[in-house]
């Protein structure tokens, strides 16, 4: 019966296609990972040490935004250790007997790969206290005046908590791990790598130019970078010859509908609902994401941050707004007052 809960929470619940043509690409030690030199570095020592001890390392924190490589350095984790990797995520650790049946079947030193653990229920992050702190796990038997509470010991594991949320991470659970990273977006140079790197597994024939923009277009994000030289590839070989030089490039991510911000179809449809729809904003979050279709929380985590980053858009206690550049790259006219406060000696509008 344990070992059932154990199947249902462990199971990936990816696209099995997808997921084996991502894990053909993923880093799968710490020198095949591209960028993040201060992450590494630091990780790279953490890990040594442990190493040395002959201990499993530290609980391990990584945070950023989606597709930075989190999952894929919680595997390069446990294979530095030599250790297996056990992946859930805390959408499906409903119950607390969920989490506790896959704790007392850890293997001793084995890395346990909490994916979204910002979304843990109480109930079951407070198993997790105790476990991190001194493999101790707390069971309560019966119910009511007669219940009682034993603890029993677990083997020591490597807790990896990934996270596109620090903010939402409760600070006890935030105090327990001993080492936490957070991932940036990439510059263009460790993309071209990524490109150049993921081309030479899916056996793409690329030419520099032809790397470069993609890596230009890929928003800071690995997982894009990935995902449009698969696109560009399928292009190079149903128009083309098969290999990727800059024309194809460009004329594979036109077809694809990917600007040459890197902004997709979904990007541009935000940014035109707060411009064209909204009159440029303020506007509420929620509002948001229904007109474009999509989840709040899709539209926060997954395309908000880069075009923030890119200053498209500005977050302001009464809602989204676009700024000037925003509507510049829509092609329209930005109404006069938006998004920049007016000069003194600004003309005045009208
Ligand atoms: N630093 C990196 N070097 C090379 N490839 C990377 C790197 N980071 C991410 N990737 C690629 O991007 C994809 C998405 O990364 P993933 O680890 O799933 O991101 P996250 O878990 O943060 O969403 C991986 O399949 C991998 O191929
Ligand atoms: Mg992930």
């Amino acid at each position: 019966m344990r070992d059932e809960a154990v199947e249902r929470v462990v199971a990936p619940t990816a696209d099995p296609l997808e997921s084996a043509e991502e894990s053909n690409l993923r880093p799968r030690r710490l020198s095949d990972f591209v960028g993040q030199p201060e992450l590494k570095e630091h990780l790279g020592i953490v890990l040594e040490a442990a190493r040395r001890r002959g201990q499993p390392s530290d609980h391990v924190l990584l945070a950023g935004p989606p597709g930075l490589g989190k999952t894929s350095m919680a595997g390069i984790i446990a294979h530095e250790m030599e250790a297996s990797l056990r992946v859930t995520s805390g959408p499906a650790l409903v119950r607390a007997g969920d989490l506790a049946a896959i704790l007392t079947n850890l293997a001793p030193g084995e890395v346990l790969f909490v994916d979204e653990i910002h979304r843990l229920g109480r109930a079951v992050e407070e198993i997790l206290y105790p476990a991190m702190e001194d493999f101790q796990l707390d069971i309560v038997l019966g119910k009511g005046p007669s219940a009682r509470t034993i603890r029993l010991d677990l083997p020591q594991f490597t807790l990896v908590g990934a996270t596109t949320r620090t903010g939402l991470i409760t600070g006890p659970l935030r105090d327990r791990f001993g080492f936490t990273a957070r991932l940036d977006y990439y510059s263009a140079a460790d993309l071209d790598a990524i490109v150049i790197r993921s081309a030479g597994i899916l056996a793409v024939p690329i030419e520099p130019a032809g790397a470069a923009e993609i890596a230009h277009r890929s928003r800071g994000t690995p997982r894009i970078a990935n995902r449009l030289l698969k696109r560009v590839r399928d292009f190079a070989e149903v128009r083309g010859d098969g290999s990727v030089n800059l024309e194809v490039a460009r004329e594979g991510l036109r077809i694809f509908g990917v600007d040459d911000l890197g902004l997709d179809k979904v990007d541009r449809a935000i940014l035109d609902a707060v411009c064209a729809r909204f009159g440029g904003g303020p506007v509420g979050l929620s509002t948001l994401a229904v007109s474009v279709g999509e989840q709040p929380e899709t539209v926060e985590e997954v395309y908000e941050p880069f075009l923030l980053q890119l200053g498209l858009l500005m977050r302001t206690p009464k809602g989204r707004v676009a700024t000037p550049a925003a509507w510049r790259h829509l092609g329209l006219p930005a109404p006069a007052g938006t998004g920049e406060p007016a000069g003194l000696f600004d003309p005045p509008a009208g």
